[in-house]
């Protein structure tokens, strides 16, 4: 191999990513997040559901912080995962692939999971 033709050595923490590879990321990532809350939100429903006891257990825990901002994690994540699997299933069709259309609709999918979020945070939790 010539010089001239050696690989280079990528340096992860120096690429900048463009906001669809964040869009990506955030998608999977929020997937995986998802998949792994399902046995506490599966738990947390049977003992809300269960008694009179057990409603107000899960009330109780409701106002701790953590899991405040967990149960935000998990509405923005699914959101979030909403959102850019609808993108991904368009481009899938051959919508929106072209570089200014793909760029324009990570924004959109960024913008609209965080803002629904957030408001739907402020409704529920
Ligand atoms: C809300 C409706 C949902 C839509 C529209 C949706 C859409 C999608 C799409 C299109 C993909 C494939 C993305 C690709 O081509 O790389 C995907 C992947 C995935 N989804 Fe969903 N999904 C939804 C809900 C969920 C839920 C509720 C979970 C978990 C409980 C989940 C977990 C995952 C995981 C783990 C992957 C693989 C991610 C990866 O490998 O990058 N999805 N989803």
């Amino acid at each position: 191999m010539q010089s001239g033709q050696r690989p280079k050595y990528l340096n992860l923490m120096q690429i900048r990513l463009p906001l669809p590879g964040i869009v990506s990321i955030a998608h999977r990532i929020s997937g995986v997040l998802m998949f792994l809350a399902i046995p506490f939100i599966a738990y947390m429903l049977h003992v809300v559901v269960r008694d009179e006891a057990g409603f107000l257990e899960i009330r109780t825990l409701m106002d701790n912080i953590i899991i405040k901002l967990a149960l935000f994690v998990l509405i923005w994540s699914l959101l979030h995962h909403l959102f850019a699997g609808i993108r991904y299933l368009l481009i899938d069709f051959d919508v929106g692939v072209d570089k200014p259309t793909a760029r324009a609709s990570a924004a959109v999918v960024m913008a609209a999971a965080i803002v629904s979020a957030v408001i739907t945070g402020v409704l529920l939790i």
